[in-house]
C-alpha cells in the first residue's frame, strides 16, 4: 500500500476542530453560530477534545455547518458593473448589488468581528481604516457603495465646497469620487442625516456631490415595512449620477416606491422553537416595566416595545439590540418575553438563510442592527442598474 492510499479517521473532536480552524471562529462563536444553548457551549469545549461524546444531532450539525463562503463575488464573465463597498459591515448593501451583477472589487471595514463575518461569506477580507487607505490605490470601479457614519462639519462649512468635508468619513468617499469618477454612488444613512445640524449637514454633502458633477436626485427616505419585511425601518438613500456619462436632457432618476402590504406578520421571520437563553430574566423585564412606568409619568412613549407574530412590523433593530433588546421583544405565553434570535434579526434585514453567522450572539446583534435592510437596496440597485443601462452607461 502506497502512503497516498493510507486514509486516516479523525475522531469526532478532530472532526469538529478541522470546521471550526476553517471557519477560524473561537468555541464561543462557534457555539452560537450552532444555536447551541448556554450548558452545551460548555460541553463543546469537552466533545472537541473527544472527553466526552458528543449528541448525534449537535454533531450532525457541526459537519453540515458551511465553511465555504456562500456569497462569493460573481465570476468575470458574469458581471455586468464592477463596485466598491466602503464602511462595508457584513456587506448588506454590496449583496443587494450583486444580486443585480455587481463584482466587488474593493471593500473597507475595520471592525475586526466584522470583517469575520465578512471573510466568512464572502471570501475576501476588506481593508481597514479607510482613513488611512491612499485613494489612488482604490481599483477603478463603476458604482461606490457606502452606508457611512454620519458626523458633523466643522462650523466653518459651506465656505470651501469641497474642504469642507476634511477630517469626516464622508471626506474619504468624496476623495474617492473625485479620483477615480465612478459612473454612480448610492449612500445610505439614519433618517436622521436629514435634520442633522439643522439640516447643514446634508447640505454640505449635497454641495459637494454637485461640486464633483454627480447628478443627485433629492434624496429618499425608505421604510423596509414596504420592501417586503416586517420592520419599521426608515433610512435615507442618496444615489447619484456621473454627468459625465449622461446627456445635457437626462431624466429624472425614480426611487423605488415599495407597496404596503398588510399581509406581512412579524410571524413570519419567528423561529417556530427558540432556546429559552433568550428569555428575558425577571430582572430585566422588572427593569423594562419600571422604565415604561416612568416614562409614561412623564408623558413620553419610550421604553421598551411588545410584539407578537400578528403585529405588522417590529420596531428598528438598532446596533444596540444587544443591551437589552428593548426595540423589540416577543411576548410568549406563560413566560417573560423574548429576545429576537440573531436569526430572527438576519431575517428583519432580509438577509438570506445561507448567510453565515459566524460570531457571538452580542456581535450578531450589532452586526445586523448596524446593517441595511437588503429588501430596500435591491429596489434601489435595480432602479440604478436600469437607469444607467438606460443610456448605456454600463
Ligand atoms: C452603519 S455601518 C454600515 C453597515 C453596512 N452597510 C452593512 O450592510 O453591514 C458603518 C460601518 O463603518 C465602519 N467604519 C467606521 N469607521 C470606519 C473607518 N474609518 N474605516 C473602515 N470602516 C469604518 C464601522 O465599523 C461600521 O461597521
Amino acid at each position: 500500500m502506497t502512503n497516498a492510499n493510507v486514509c486516516i479517521k479523525l475522531t469526532k473532536g478532530q472532526e469538529i476542530t478541522k470546521i471550526r480552524e476553517k471557519l477560524d471562529i473561537t468555541r464561543k462563536e462557534f457555539s452560537d453560530a450552532l444555536g447551541l444553548g448556554l450548558v452545551e457551549e460548555k460541553e463543546l469545549k469537552f466533545w472537541e477534545t473527544d472527553k466526552k461524546e458528543i449528541p448525534d444531532e449537535i454533531y450532525k450539525r457541526i459537519l453540515n455547518f458551511p465553511t465555504d463562503p456562500p456569497f462569493v463575488t460573481l465570476e468575470s464573465e458574469k458581471y455586468k458593473f464592477t463596485q466598491i463597498d466602503l464602511f462595508a459591515g457584513i456587506g448588506g448593501i454590496r449583496l443587494g448589488f450583486q444580486r443585480h451583477g455587481g463584482r466587488t472589487v474593493f471593500s473597507s471595514e475595520w471592525d475586526k468581528f466584522a470583517q469575520k463575518t465578512y471573510r466568512i461569506n464572502y471570501g475576501e477580507m476588506p481593508a481597514g481604516d479607510i482613513t488611512q487607505i491612499d485613494e489612488k490605490n482604490i481599483p477603478n470601479h463603476d458604482i461606490l457603495l457606502a452606508g457611512f457614519p454620519c458626523q458633523p462639519f466643522s462650523q466653518a462649512g459651506l465656505k470651501k465646497g469641497f474642504e469642507d468635508a476634511r477630517g469626516t468619513l464622508f471626506f474619504n468617499i468624496a476623495k474617492i469620487l473625485k479620483e477615480k469618477r465612478p459612473k454612480a454612488f448610492m449612500l445610505e444613512n439614519v433618517k436622521q442625516l436629514r435634520g442633522h445640524d439643522k439640516g447643514r449637514t446634508l447640505e454640505i454633502i449635497l454641495s459637494i456631490l454637485d461640486e464633483l458633477n454627480y447628478y443627485v436626485p433629492e434624496p429618499e427616505i425608505l421604510n423596509a415595512y414596504h420592501f417586503g419585511v416586517p420592520q419599521n425601518r426608515e433610512r435615507i438613500i442618496i444615489v447619484g449620477f456621473n454627468k459625465d456619462y449622461l446627456p445635457n436632457n437626462y431624466m429624472e432618476f425614480q426611487y423605488p416606491t415599495g407597496i404596503v402590504d398588510n399581509s406581512i406578520k412579524v410571524g413570519e421571520i419567528l423561529d417556530k422553537k427558540v432556546n429559552d437563553r433568550f428569555t428575558i430574566s425577571d430582572k430585566l423585564f422588572q427593569g423594562h416595566l419600571e422604565r415604561k412606568k416612568a416614562h409614561k409619568k412623564k408623558g413620553n412613549g419610550f421604553g421598551f416595545s411588545l410584539f407578537n407574530s400578528e403585529s405588522p412590523y417590529t420596531s428598528t433593530i438598532s446596533a444596540r439590540y444587544y443591551k437589552d433588546g428593548s426595540e423589540a421583544l416577543i411576548e410568549q405565553d406563560g413566560k417573560n418575553p423574548r429576545m429576537l434570535t440573531p436569526r430572527e434579526c438576519a431575517r428583519l434585514q432580509g438577509f438570506p438563510e445561507d448567510f453565515i453567522i459566524p460570531v457571538s450572539n452580542s456581535q450578531a446583534y450589532r452586526q445586523f442592527g448596524n446593517s441595511v435592510c437588503i429588501n430596500v437596496i435591491d429596489a434601489v440597485a435595480k432602479n440604478m442598474v436600469d437607469y444607467l443601462e438606460n443610456y448605456k452607461v454600463l
